[in-house]
């Protein structure tokens, strides 16, 4: 996965995407159903201004399903469609390409007025890298031709993809920048596994989650490690090294190890159904 934004990408990317946008109908964006607003770049409202939008809340089977409804009602409130998914399972066709239908009611009236008929919409996935817009792509289009990877700037001849008789999804998913200015947003996308971790501090990005478990989601650290959760995170973070048997040469505690560990439980959804961003704050 590349992470380095250098200006030149973000530019060229967004030219890109200024092009692509000339194209479509309808923006498709994913974002990260654990971090709902920090997976997005709120570019993409200029870049998508006068075209229908859906927002897919993508990786929600990882994420907790109470704050999902909500922060569906808060995009759905802004006057976003969206429909929440798992991009690996076919299973969100049908409540998608409903959607897709809502959302571009309007232009679909317009050609019917003018006499056009089953002209499809057309429609192209954004999203900054990692939230699942080539596994989007490949599991609904069914295709090994959305494997772009993340590479801004990028230019082929165009192609589209058609969904059903109704939708064409452009090949090339519009890749976005992620806006990690803000620390909180910075630290959400690296617990998630969207910033490289050979540049961040392990240790450090555990102790944080484990902040966070311990006020969102009491007892999940209980439960998971067997650790009692009122005591300072370090302490914590040592009771994880000792049951998971995370020890050094000499039988010391290996924190670093233990860190990995949590980390990589939370990725990968083994400490439960997790959001780490709240509509209500
Ligand atoms: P991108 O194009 O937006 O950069 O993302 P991509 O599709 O490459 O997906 C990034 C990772 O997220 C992949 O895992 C993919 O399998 C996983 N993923 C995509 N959608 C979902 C989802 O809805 N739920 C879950 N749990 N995971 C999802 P990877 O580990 O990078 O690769 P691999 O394990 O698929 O080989």
């Amino acid at each position: 996965m590349h992470f380095q934004w250098y200006p030149g990408h973000m530019t060229k990317a967004k030219r890109q995407m200024q092009e692509d946008m000339k194209l479509i109908d309808l923006v498709i964006e994913l974002v990260d159903a654990r971090i709902p607003l920090g997976s997005r770049n709120p570019d993409i409202d200029e870049l998508g201004r006068n075209k229908a939008r859906l927002i897919l809340m993508n990786k929600a089977d990882l994420a907790d399903e109470r704050q999902t409804k909500a922060w569906m009602a808060y995009f759905q409130e802004k006057g976003y469609f969206t429909v929440k998914l798992d991009a690996r399972s076919k299973a969100g066709m049908k409540a998608i390409s409903e959607e897709i239908m809502k959302a571009c009611r309007e232009k679909i009236e317009r050609d019917r007025r003018r006499g056009i008929k089953n002209r499809p919409v057309r429609a192209m996935v954004v999203g900054i890298p990692n939230v699942g817009k080539s596994t989007f792509i490949n599991t609904y289009a069914g295709k090994a031709c959305a494997k772009t990877g993340n590479k801004p700037g990028v230019t082929k001849g165009k192609q589209w993809i058609k969904l059903n008789k109704n939708v064409e999804l452009l090949d090339t998913p519009g890749i976005l920048w992620p806006k990690f200015e803000d620390q909180e947003v910075g630290l959400h996308l690296a617990l998630i596994g969207s910033i490289k971790d050979e540049i961040l501090n392990i240790d450090e990005l555990s102790l944080e989650l484990i902040r966070i478990l311990k006020e969102k989601y009491p007892g999940v650290l209980q439960k998971r490690y067997g650790v009692e959760e009122d005591q300072a995170n370090a302490e914590l973070l040592l009771g994880i090294a000792v049951n998971r048997n995370c020890v050094k040469k000499g039988n010391e505690a290996d924190y670093s190890k233990a860190a990995a560990v949590v980390i990589d439980e939370f990725r990968g959804g083994n400490l439960g159904r997790i959001t780490l961003e709240f509509p209500e704050s």
